[in-house]
């Protein structure tokens, strides 16, 4: 039989660390009665999706192109996440001052981070411009900004514009940035905003960069590469008007859609490497140096929730399990479920599979209103008391960034290495579950008697 007949594939390996990690964490106590709720993430699964979008794009850049592949921090905003990508060459995009702060103290280079926040103020720009970082100037007023700030400021930052070719919404409206009244960028198809942009750049010489994001998950591969393609056309018309290259490097952003209903990594990073090729062949003439900004598709599939099922009970005929996996660490999938469906499953007091005949019933969480549910109506194996549940493909905005509602505490998260062959696994954490003490100093419990001392 031939090798690769033998050989897992990636995704089912990728099952496989998730099971062994998983029975670990519950014989380790990562999850307990104190914690009954942990993250772990698979810190070979990152470096592999790093190591994939390098190759996809390596395929198909000219030789030398310059290409810089900038993780968007708000996507798995722990510092040793930044870290562990940082030395797989992946830099970081931020879009706030504290994502700002977590890339430098992850020790990413000002070179490699890219500063994309709509709101920024004189500060954070000056701020950008004093440490070198890229910035991309989301509207005319802060280009008016950057005008005076420009003025007397000795910078490397490559700067740019953000425009959005207003070229319609993918699935998810709050994902999809390239609406006709998207907030996002300058609206490139409103009267007179191209001329606007075009006359900006011949303006400013140090105006080297076009950025644009389209959007996150839900719109269509093609969308994306429309909106890189209006980028290239605008970029091209741009150095046609200035008579020379002026505009050296293209932001294409991040976006790449994950697939939430199986292990499988559909679309890939060459999915959407190949289909720019052949949509803005341009793009990899090595004319242009790259940016690209994703999130979701490098973190997703490394993630997983673990949580203790606390009771199971029925209600209506309908058996439901409550356990400390809520909104706390799966806001968009508690407030939006239709947008955002997550794969649960089911593990037994050991954090072995359960394997009875499936049965339907609502997942909930552990916080205080009728709709913090992870699943819905779902046929799975019949939980119990003291069972676990997991949340796959949360590796990307679910635990990293949680919601403090009910003060329920961040949970911990842990970085594994596991190799099912030998059912070894290590655990190293990458953050502390958030105390009881910290809850109350984070809620103004230094300033108790501010309001009836007034
Ligand atoms: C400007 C920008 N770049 C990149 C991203 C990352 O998107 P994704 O995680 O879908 O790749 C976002 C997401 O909001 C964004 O706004």
């Amino acid at each position: 039989m031939a090798l690769e007949h033998t050989l897992p594939a990636p995704h089912d390996l990728l099952a496989a660390r998730r099971e062994t990690a998983v029975r670990a964490a519950v014989a380790e106590g990562l999850v307990s009665d104190d914690e009954p709720v942990a993250a772990l993430l698979d810190a070979d699964a990152v470096r592999e999706s790093a190591r994939a979008l390098h190759g996809a794009f390596a395929e198909v850049a000219a030789p030398g192109q310059r290409i810089l592949h900038a993780f968007a921090v708000k996507a798995a905003s722990l510092v040793p996440v930044l870290r562990l990508l940082d030395a797989e060459g992946v830099g970081a995009e931020v879009a706030s001052p504290g994502e700002l702060a977590l890339a430098r103290a992850a020790g990413v280079a000002s070179s490699r981070t890219v500063f994309d926040s709509p709101a920024k103020t004189h500060a954070e720009l000056r701020q950008a411009l004093a440490l070198g970082i890229a910035v991309n100037a989301d509207n005319p007023e802060e280009l008016t900004r950057l005008d005076a700030l420009m003025a007397d400021a000795m910078t490397s930052s490559p700067i740019g514009i953000r425009v959005n070719p207003q070229l319609g919404a993918g699935a998810i409206d709050a994902m999809s940035t390239a609406t006709a009244t998207s907030k996002f960028g300058v609206a490139l198809r409103d009267p007179g905003a191209r001329d606007w942009v075009v006359r900006a750049y011949l303006d400013r010489p140090w105006l080297t960069t076009l950025h644009n994001h389209t959007g996150s998950q839900g719109i269509p591969l093609e969308l994306m590469a429309a909106g890189v393609r209006e980028l290239y056309a605008l970029a091209e018309e741009i150095n046609e008007a200035a008579g020379r290259r002026q505009i050296t490097t293209l932001d294409i952003g991040g976006g790449l859609p994950v697939n939430f209903t199986s292990d499988e990594v559909t679309p890939s990073f060459t999915d959407y490497a190949q289909l720019l090729r052949r949509e803005v062949p341009g793009l990899f003439s090595g004319a242009y140096g790259l940016v690209t900004e994703f999130g979701r598709a490098l973190l997703a599939k490394a993630g997983t929730v673990l949580a203790r099922v606390e009771y199971a009970k029925s209600a209506g005929g309908r058996p439901i399990a409550v356990t400390h996996a809520g909104v706390q660490v799966a806001v968009r999938t508690v407030f939006a479920p239709e947008a955002w469906p997550l794969r649960v499953t089911a593990y037994d007091a050991k954090g072995v599979p359960k394997t009875g005949a499936p049965v339907a019933q609502d997942v909930a969480g552990p916080a205080c209103f009728a709709g913090d549910l992870v699943a819905r109506d779902r046929a799975l194996p019949r939980l119990a008391a003291g069972d676990h549940v997991a949340l796959l493909d949360t590796g990307a905005y679910y635990f990293s960034t949680p919601f403090s509602y009910n003060s329920l505490a961040r949970p911990g998260v842990y970085g594994f290495t596991a190799d099912p062959a030998t059912d070894t696994v290590r655990f190293a954490r990458l953050r502390r579950p958030q105390s009881l003490t910290e809850i109350v100093a984070e809620s103004g419990g230094a300033y108790g008697d501010a309001l009836t001392g007034l």
